[in-house]
């Protein structure tokens, strides 16, 4: 069973080679929500993830033997940066197992750390049974991403930092995939301060832990669909879930879009960096997915900045949305003269900036005699969109609202 003292260990044997991150207070998010909030940075972990905390002290805790046989594991993102980092700098041979589909830069990132990659199945749990195939044929250690008690106390350091750099911490707010970073963070907690609460934070489409404590039993959820990649995953762990069960106070869900405002936020505010597993704490908390009171001091865990610059164009745009940032609306207009600058006239009566427009007189969705427009506007907030969108409306447009 894990306990206190194993992360205590645990922190000894990852000092070297993590790094302490900071842990800072944020005015913004203190306005915005009447509570006192800190946040752990942990996206500024060497290899952008926590990860390196588990594997870091798993390998530290192999025999000569095992260090000599190198180790495998199977990972499409975070652990696999962590691993590879990890055991290169322990002097252990590794080898990553990653999906034929992983995202070249991952790849890149994965071997620049020193691992010897191996791209094979279709899907994670594809390339999961490869690594096991080489962990039996070449002797080597699986290091798991999070079902194991080295792994577990690796992480738990992170909740060490947090008590002694915010002794006054009431509420940590941690994210879930696994369930090996909230095993570790909640016992370093529990087991010195048990009145303060830890919460657990899931994608609404990967909510295994939520669903699991409802049914009191593990269950695993068939397809997993989240922006959050770092906790898409289909079950928590075997070895992880007592301890879910034991010391976390509640787990909750938020959904792609509250992430995605939430990244936006950290990324416009406080100039920060985050994926979406790394939002979802921050999410929950700016949308009010559990009681808290004002100035009750809590700490979301910001645990991971690694995101592919395709999906955080698509998240900031998601994000820019749902805060009436980002407009586009298709209408159609008669296919006369002037008729487009009669519509652009409400346009810069109410200063929206146009991103493009794209104005399509073949269109087969129209009349003949009509011309299809489709906006994409940049626009000041929710008012500015309600405001411009009636006044569209009371001129007589018909408006489709496309994000
Ligand atoms: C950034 C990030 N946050 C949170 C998690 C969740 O960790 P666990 O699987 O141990 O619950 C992961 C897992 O990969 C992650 O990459």
């Amino acid at each position: 069973m894990l306990e206190l003292a194993d992360i205590l260990e645990a922190r000894e044997r990852v000092r070297e080679t993590s790094r302490r991150t900071p842990l800072e207070y944020s005015h913004t998010y203190s306005t915005m929500t009447g509570a006192d909030i800190r946040l752990k940075l942990e996206n500024f972990q060497r290899t952008g993830a926590f990860k390196i905390r588990g594997a870091t002290n798993r390998i530290a805790t192999l025999s000569e033997e095992q260090k000599a046989a190198g180790v495998v594991t199977a990972s499409a993102g975070n652990h696999a940066q962590g691993v590879a980092l990890a055991a290169t700098r322990a002097g252990v041979d590794s080898k990553i197992v990653m999906p034929e589909y992983a995202p070249i830069s991952k790849v890149k990132a994965t071997e620049s750390y020193g691992a010897d990659v191996v791209l094979a199945g279709r899907d994670y749990d594809a390339a999961a049974e490869h690594a096991h195939e080489i962990e039996r044929e070449e002797g080597r250690t699986y290091v798991h991403a999070f079902d194991d008690e080295y792994v577990m106390a690796g992480q738990g350091t992170i909740g060490l930092e947090i008590l002694d750099d915010c002794p006054d911490v009431e509420t940590v707010v941690v994210p879930i995939g696994g369930g090996g970073l909230i095993s570790g963070i909640a016992t370093a907690i529990k087991e010195q301060r048990p009145d303060t609460r830890v919460i657990g934070v899931q994608a609404e489409g990967a909510s295994s832990a939520a669903d699991s404590l409802e049914a009191d039993e593990r269950v695993s959820i068939e397809e997993v669909d989240t922006i959050a990649d770092g906790i898409a995953t289909r079950s928590i762990g075997e070895q992880t879930f007592p301890y879910i069960r034991k010391y976390v106070d509640e787990v909750i869900t938020v959904s792609d879009p509250e992430t995605a405002v939430a990244l936006v936020y950290l990324l416009e505010r406080s100039k920060t960096l985050v994926e979406g597993a790394g939002a979802v704490p921050l999410a929950a908390v700016l949308f009010e997915k559990f009681e808290y009171e004002a100035d009750e001091v809590i700490v979301p865990a910001l645990c991971g900045g690694n995101i592919d610059l395709n999906m955080l164009t698509n998240v900031i745009i998601r994000g820019l949305v749902e805060t009436g940032r980002y407009l586009k609306i298709r209408t159609v207009l008669k296919d006369r003269p002037g008729a487009l600058e009669d519509l652009l006239e409400i346009v810069t009566a109410h200063r929206a900036n146009i991103y493009a427009i794209h104005h399509d007189r073949t269109s087969r969705e129209v009349e003949m005699s009509d011309t299809e427009v489709e906006i994409e506007l940049e626009m000041r907030g929710p008012d500015h969109v309600d405001a411009f969108l009636s006044d569209l409306r009371k001129a007589g447009y018909t408006v489709d609202v496309l994000a």
